[in-house]
């Protein structure tokens, strides 16, 4: 695991996008795992500018991201599809079709899981996963529990998670309680991983994963078995880092 502490949220954001440039630089048809929630939001801000001075091209890349809200049709403002939409993909040159989200309003559940995955595979799994991780260590929507899926799966969202999640709603009664999340082994898959962190909030959780330890109860600490993870985090975030 390489580690990278920058001073603050705004020098993060910078050497977020130029590792994700400089992946589509060195292979143009990559296949991006993408994050939603607050961390990442400075890092596609970066990356819109760099596309607009014609810095990086999205034309062929494809993109999956990490999970979706189950009950919230893609349209729905809360949605993680409306979010990326309007934070990142309408404001860069990735063709619509190469843009992956779970449907969150699939009839059949277990076939979106499954789907999902398989579109995953067939295009020769994540070359570069970008991930948040939670306040509790998930990673997607991977909770703390005794075990943790393997595969995508539809998942409950603890409570924890649907209270920090509230401040996108208004109110936490309307915050979904399950999500479709890709599983462990979908992130572990990928060929390179950068798992980005900010704010003393999250400090607990970074010492959490870093302990020298692997639990279930701390989904993020499997990462330190990934063999090219980059851990880059905020003053803030790794100050508990030994
Ligand atoms: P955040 O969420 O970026 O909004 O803090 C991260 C996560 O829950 O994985």
């Amino acid at each position: 695991m390489r580690i990278i502490i920058e001073k603050d949220y705004e020098s993060l954001s910078k050497k977020a996008s130029l590792l994700v440039a400089s992946q589509i630089l060195l292979k143009p048809d990559s296949v991006l795992g993408l994050a939603t929630g607050s961390t990442p939001l400075g890092m596609y801000k970066n990356l819109i500018e760099m596309y607009k001075r014609n810095e990086v091209d999205f034309s062929k890349v494809t993109t999956f991201n990490l999970d979706e809200y189950y009950g919230l049709s893609p349209d729905h403002p809360q949605s993680y599809n409306s979010y990326m939409k309007n934070n990142f993909f309408d404001h860069i040159n990735i063709p619509p079709f190469k843009c992956h989200l779970p449907k969150g309003n699939a009839k059949n559940v277990v076939t979106e899981c499954y789907t999902y995955e398989d579109k995953i595979s067939k295009c020769g799994g994540i070359d570069f996963q970008v991930l948040g991780i939670g306040e509790n260590g998930h990673i997607g929507f991977n909770e703390p529990d005794d075990s943790l899926n393997v595969l995508t799966n539809l998942v409950d969202l603890r409570s924890q998670t649907i209270e920090a999640n509230s401040r996108f709603f208004e109110s936490s009664c309307q915050v979904p309680k399950q999500a479709i999340s890709i599983g462990i082994a979908t992130i572990m898959k990928a060929k390179k991983i950068l798992l980005l962190a900010s704010g003393e909030n999250k400090a607990e959780a970074i010492a959490q994963m870093t302990s020298g330890h692997v639990t279930t109860k701390v989904p993020a600490s499997l990462l330190q078995t990934h063999q090219d993870l980059i851990l880059l985090v905020d003053e803030q975030a790794g100050k508990l880092l030994k």
